[in-house]
């Protein structure tokens, strides 16, 4: 993913019981300092430390604790929340956290974020130094190294325990310059290829060994610092055909715009906000078998971004000068080298839906669209976007078919089953 200066980015921190915990007020201070948001997970034994209180006042936010709270569950699943961050920092990094986390233990709300997520994870260790160069400690920092983990500190100085070495939490400063270096760079963490096999799965699901491509959600093109053209588009149907295609078997990328959603379980996940992001993140994901443009791609970001808030003066309007984004489903679809099998795309309309969707078949060269009226006054009353249910037709070269108004979820099963057999034709 391109790195997006103008989206602020989250950090999770994991607060662990060490006498160094009370320096990550300072942190929090700094990150959110910096325009980054900061979200606490304090272990158990960090409560001893620093007080729920204290740090929520300084990120701003709630504070987690509990693995099984039932508000806090209700609220933000613990998945969504180890999987909402850019990246997640480890601070301090006790010696009992760095054991539990390179073997992979999960027995409280800490440790269950720092396995589930899908993020790097950034570790500032802080201990006494006899614990820090115990072999055990060296076997899960070389470890966890192996594994992703990167290390800031600790370094030398002398502790509270009265003694003198390596092993003090590294100061607030250095690990600000550590997660910057980190949020530079891409964060996610793909799952490893086939990870959502079935191992029972001997082929026989209708999409299994198939790569299937799918962008959903709007796309954000910036005006200046804050301020950017969007448009009604939830995601929601690009997501629930994304977990359709992985329930049929599918290895599936779903290359997503800003939407309000997790993602499906069993996709790999690509973030993006502009559509020459999204452009960039489909031509990685190539080659597939079937693409299936459900994005509502902006057709026009600003020809001259701002780099300063644009201040309004007496009088003057700004103008506005606006380029045509890249067409990123017909350069699928007419792609003369490793064109994927099917090709299908979205028609959103608000008039003639069938005549203009028939004109996109042709004018954009796919193999199916996918037409539907999205005004507030059609066929859905109340819009389509950001709704549960759709009304579609499905238009190919052979002719029209019109489903009955269905949940979104209906309608991704129902065009995965039919992309499916058309693809075993
Ligand atoms: N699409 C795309 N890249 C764009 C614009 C649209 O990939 N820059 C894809 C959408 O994902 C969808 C299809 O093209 O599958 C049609 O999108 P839609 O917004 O309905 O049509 P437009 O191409 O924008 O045409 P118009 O503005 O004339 O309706």
């Amino acid at each position: 993913m391109q790195p997006n200066s103008l989206q602020p980015k989250r950090i999770l921190l994991i607060v662990g019981g060490g006498i160094a915990a009370y320096k990550v007020l300072d942190l929090c201070r700094l990150i959110r300092r910096k325009g980054l948001l900061v979200r606490a997970v304090m272990t158990k034994a960090a409560g001893e430390f620093v007080t729920p209180l204290s740090l929520g006042s300084v990120t701003g936010d709630k504070v987690y604790g509990e693995l099984f709270s039932l508000t806090d569950e209700a609220e933000m699943g613990h998945i969504e929340l180890s999987r909402d961050a850019d990246l997640v920092v480890v601070a301090p990094a006790t010696a009992n956290l760095l054991a539990k986390m390179a073997s992979g233990l999960a027995d409280d709300l800490a440790t269950t974020l720092l396995l589930a997520t899908d993020k790097k994870v950034l570790a500032a260790p802080a201990m006494n130094l006899r614990m820090w160069a115990h072999p055990a400690t060296r076997r899960n920092v070389a470890q966890l190294t192996a594994d992703g983990v990167t290390f800031i500190g600790p370094t030398a100085g002398s502790m509270a325990c009265g003694e003198f070495g390596v092993g003090r939490l590294a100061e607030p400063p250095a690990i600000l310059v550590a997660i910057e270096t980190l949020l530079a760079g891409d964060t996610a963490i793909p799952l490893p290829e086939g990870a959502w096999a079935d191992p029972a799965d001997s082929g026989l699901r209708p999409l299994s060994g198939r790569h299937v491509l799918v962008t959903s959600g709007p796309t954000h093109e910036p005006i200046d610092p804050v301020r950017y053209i969007a448009n009604r588009s939830s995601g929601k149907q690009g997501h629930a055909i994304a977990a359709a295609a992985a329930a049929a078997g599918a290895s599936v990328t779903l290359v997503t715009g800003p939407v309000a959603l997790a993602d499906p379980y069993g996709v790999t996940a690509i973030h993006v906000e502009t559509a020459r992001e999204m452009q960039d993140a489909v031509a990685r994901a190539m080659p597939c078998d079937i693409f299936i443009g459900a994005a509502a791609v902006a057709d026009w970001r600003s020809g001259d971004v701002a780099g300063q808030k644009l201040k309004k003066s007496a009088g003057a309007v700004s103008e506005l000068t606006l380029v045509e984004n890249p067409d990123i489903l017909a350069g699928v679809a007419q792609a003369k080298t490793g064109r994927p099998a099917l090709v299908v795309g979205f028609a959103a309309e608000t008039t003639d839906v069938i005549a203009h969707a028939e004109a996109k078949l042709a004018r954009k060269g796919c193999d199916l669209i996918v037409a539907n009226d999205v005004s507030t006054s059609g066929e859905s009353p109340g819009g389509v976007m950001g709704q549960a249910t759709n009304t579609v037709h499905l238009i190919d070269h052979t002719g029209i078919e019109s489903w009955p108004t269905m949940g979104k979820e209906a309608i991704a099963e129902r065009l995965v089953a039919r992309l499916a057999a058309m693809l075993a034709q």
